[in-house]
């Protein structure tokens, strides 16, 4: 299958919550916990227009999975990674990773945050993030354990501070140190 990763349009808003749901709903939570989750797995229009919001298309034009990244001074956090999950274990949610992990880059962010899905936990650690605290929710009197993750972007912050900005006849050419995400638009196959 080839897949498309490109900025996911305001009009895609619903189709983008039904994932986020959809994929909520692949770990069995019962449904009284999903209907009390729905508020957060809502992506509004005004939520894509504010933050780096890029979704993962098939030939058909179809959208099968997404990430947000909300800009948090020089941190990104990793806010949502979600596929259908009929796709789930065929290499989309690495895709999606790694060009969450471009797009942070080309933001400038020094490292990525994830409040992970405990399930999930597993996938973001294989990625190379590392566990760097945990938060306890309570959701009808069950104690739930959120890992708290990190995924260092050594390199570009470090180096663009470094890049001398004074300029002379012998500086080399300025590149832009923050890019947008449409810059990362790539295809893949799966
Ligand atoms: C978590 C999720 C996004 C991973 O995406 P995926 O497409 O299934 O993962 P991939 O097929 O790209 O796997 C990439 C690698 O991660 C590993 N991996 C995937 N899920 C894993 C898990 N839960 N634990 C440990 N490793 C995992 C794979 O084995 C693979 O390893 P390899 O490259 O060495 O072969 C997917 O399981 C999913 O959508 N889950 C439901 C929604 C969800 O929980 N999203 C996270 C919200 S925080």
């Amino acid at each position: 299958m080839l897949v498309t990763i490109r900025p996911a349009a305001p009009s895609e808003a619903e189709v983008l919550s039904g994932l986020a749901l959809a994929g909520k709903r692949h770990w069995g939570y019962p449904e009284p916990w999903l209907e009390a989750w729905r508020g957060l797995l809502t992506i509004t229009p005004e939520y894509l227009a504010a933050h780096v919001v890029s979704c993962a298309e098939d030939e058909t034009g179809r959208v099968i999975g997404f990430y947000a990244l909300e800009r948090d001074g020089d941190r990104c956090r990793l806010e949502h990674l979600w596929l259908d999950p009929s796709l789930i274990g065929r290499g989309l949610g690495l895709q999606l990773f790694e060009h969450a992990v471009r797009a942070a880059r080309a933001l400038g962010a020094a490292e990525m945050l994830i409040e992970a899905e405990p399930n999930a936990e597993g996938f973001y650690l294989h990625m190379g993030a590392e566990r760097v605290g945990e938060t306890v929710s309570r959701l009808t009197g069950t104690e739930r354990v959120l890992p708290q993750l990190r995924y260092p972007l050594p390199g570009v912050v470090e180096q663009d501070r470094a890049r001398p900005r004074a300029s002379t006849a012998t500086a080399p050419p300025q590149v832009p140190a923050v890019a947008t995400a449409s810059d990362c638009a790539n295809m893949y196959y799966i």
